[in-house]
């Protein structure tokens, strides 16, 4: 009550502030603060996706070797943010491949790309994300024989209530007994627009809740 208490005394301009979405890419980063995606355990459990020539989801304009191998598919990199993503396996019994961002903010959104029946290749999707140390969620995608090979851009994990703050989300394939892949593409998170941020914040969270 705090919240709506402070609303009160405050100009009614102050409550229109503007909400800004920023992006962190799988590569690239976050071209607002600079950071970027660490990718764990350390090693070659993590490909970059748009120059992997031996991922079985690969990029078309790169092929797949061996190309005569017969699984596999190829990914329109037009269709994934920035052209680039990130692949890793998980194989049970050895430490679940995860990615770990920083950001600050009142909503994250996680898009992966999301993978059907394709031959040979492991196409299951089972994932986990912890924020700020606590688990609260959970993502599982039973691969579709009549669905697309990939499907871009999907929302896997969606949080619009955050504390307005800042946060550590970690993404992690579930420790599971069957193989699943991970196909990170990118992270949007919400921020309070800069020039207005401050007092303003905290009416606009009060202008958005529901009580
Ligand atoms: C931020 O992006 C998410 C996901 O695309 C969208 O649902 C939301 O409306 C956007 N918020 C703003 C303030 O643009
Ligand atoms: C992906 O490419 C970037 C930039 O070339 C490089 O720094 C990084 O180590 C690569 N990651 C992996 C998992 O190969
Ligand atoms: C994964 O699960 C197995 C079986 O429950 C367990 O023995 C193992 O310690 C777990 N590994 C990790 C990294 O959580
Ligand atoms: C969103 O994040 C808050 C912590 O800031 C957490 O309590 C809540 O459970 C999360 N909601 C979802 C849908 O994950
Ligand atoms: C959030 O993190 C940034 C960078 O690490 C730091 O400068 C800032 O003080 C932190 N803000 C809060 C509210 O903890």
């Amino acid at each position: 009550m705090i919240l709506a208490t402070l609303c009160i005394f405050l100009p009614a301009v102050a409550c229109s502030a503007a909400l800004v979405n920023r992006t962190i890419d799988d590569l690239y980063g976050d071209s607002s603060t600079g950071f970027i995606p660490t990718y764990l355990p350390p090693g070659n459990a993590w490909k970059n996706g748009s120059t992997c020539t031996i991922c079985n989801i690969y990029p078309a304009y790169l092929g797949h070797y061996p190309a005569t191998s017969g699984g596999g598919v190829a990914v329109d990199i037009s269709q994934v943010f920035d052209t680039t993503w990130h692949d890793a396996l998980f194989h049970p019994g050895q430490q679940p491949p995860s990615f770990i961002v920083r950001f600050s903010g009142q909503a994250v959104y996680v898009f992966n790309t999301i993978a059907n029946v394709v031959a040979k290749t492991t196409t299951a999707t089972n994932l986990v994300f912890t924020l700020d140390g606590a688990a609260v969620g959970y993502y599982e995608h039973i691969p579709d024989p009549n669905g697309p090979e990939l499907i871009y851009q999907v929302p896997v994990y969606v949080n619009e209530s955050l504390r307005d703050g800042n946060h550590t989300l970690v993404v992690s394939a579930q420790n599971t007994t069957t193989q699943s892949v991970i196909l990170f593409d990118y992270i949007i998170y919400t921020v309070v627009d800069a020039l207005v941020e401050g007092t303003t914040s905290a009416c606009f969270t009060d202008q958005t809740s529901n009580f």
